[in-house]
């Protein structure tokens, strides 16, 4: 098997040393995982390598890194598909999650917002007794099954930038593990399930990089949308549902009355006269008013328009 030489640029970190970069030369060949890499350097060239890796199949979640500045599974990453022109490939620790020594994180963060959204199926008593049976249909086992294949690897939660920037916010992974119950038939707290992440899925930007990182093909982007589809069962109100109440209502009726979304409207319904107004001194100040006042044809394609607002639940 042809082997080809490549250099391993690891970002190490200590609590004495703090973080600093260090490389080390191997040979590797097409079928030479990242995990593989990392244990012969380990073995051969520093035993103060710290990381994590276990099954080597992409199924225990715990060797998830930064692989040239990406969110990945190393066990999944093959070194000499990795490398660049140079031959050298950077690994660094996950993003987001404190780091306890070299490429292990402390995800404790993480396994803390799974556990805030009841991750297990609470059936009726009956059921739970022997008394009585409950079963999916295929459609609702097809409706759920992707958001189950979560293996816990933490990188969708490195990966979001929202999950940084608000306390408050889930996360990708904890919503599509608490999305997968609300949408089983079988489970008796759908109510409790949506106090507990509705504002939360608001808190999202839907930028699509827990879709793009993810190993499982999760999607928790799309648990999110599907969460926001119940918004009209959630009992709650919270700042930020009132405000999308709102903000879905007008988007519903500039769409049944015009067939398109009118920014200025929809900006001034959602947010408030006090809001808008201090948008528009700002689109004034960056000379983007005039933009306001553009006028616009009429929508023929009305009834194409209805179709692709998606079903509320
Ligand atoms: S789509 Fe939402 S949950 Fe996913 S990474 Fe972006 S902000 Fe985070
Ligand atoms: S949703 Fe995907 S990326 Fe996020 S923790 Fe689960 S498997 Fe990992
Ligand atoms: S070693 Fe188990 S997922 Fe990579």
């Amino acid at each position: 098997m042809e082997e080809k030489e490549i250099t391993v640029n690891i970002k190490k970190y200590n609590d004495k040393d703090g973080a600093f970069w260090k490389s080390y030369k191997l040979k590797a060949d097409k079928y030479t995982q990242m995990t593989e890499v990392l244990r012969r350097i380990k073995s051969e060239q520093d035993p103060s390598l710290a990381y994590r890796a276990s099954c080597h199949m992409a199924v225990c979640g715990s060797c998830s890194m930064k692989i040239n500045g990406i969110p990945s599974l190393a066990c999944r990453t093959i070194a000499l598909q990795a490398v660049d022109e140079k031959n050298e490939i950077n690994v660094e620790s996950m993003d987001y999650y404190p780091g306890v020594r070299d490429l292990i994180t402390d995800i404790d963060v993480f396994y803390d917002k799974m556990y805030k959204v009841m991750p297990r199926l609470i059936a009726d008593e009956s059921v739970l007794m022997g008394e009585n049976e409950q079963r999916m249909t295929p459609e609702n086992q097809t409706e759920v099954w992707k958001f189950q294949e979560c293996i816990y690897c933490g990188l969708c939660v490195s990966a979001c930038p929202s999950v940084k920037e608000d306390e408050q916010f889930l996360g990708p992974a904890a919503h599509a593990k608490g999305f997968r119950f609300v949408d089983d038939v079988r489970d008796t707290k759908r109510s409790e399930r949506l106090d507990l992440l509705m504002d939360s899925a608001y808190r999202c930007t839907s930028c699509y990089m827990c879709y793009e990182v993810c190993p499982q093909d999760v999607q928790p982007v799309i648990a999110i949308k599907k969460t926001k589809n119940y918004l009209d069962q959630y009992k709650g109100n919270t700042p930020i549902t009132i405000m999308a109440r709102k903000h879905d209502d007008t988007v519903e009726n500039l769409i049944e009355t015009t067939g398109k979304i009118k920014e200025s409207t929809l900006f001034l319904k959602t947010f408030g006269f006090g809001e808008a107004m201090r948008d528009a001194i700002d689109m004034l100040k960056s000379g983007k008013f005039k933009y306001a006042f553009e006028k616009d044809s009429n929508v023929k394609n009305m009834n194409e328009i209805k179709g692709m607002m998606g079903e509320k639940k």
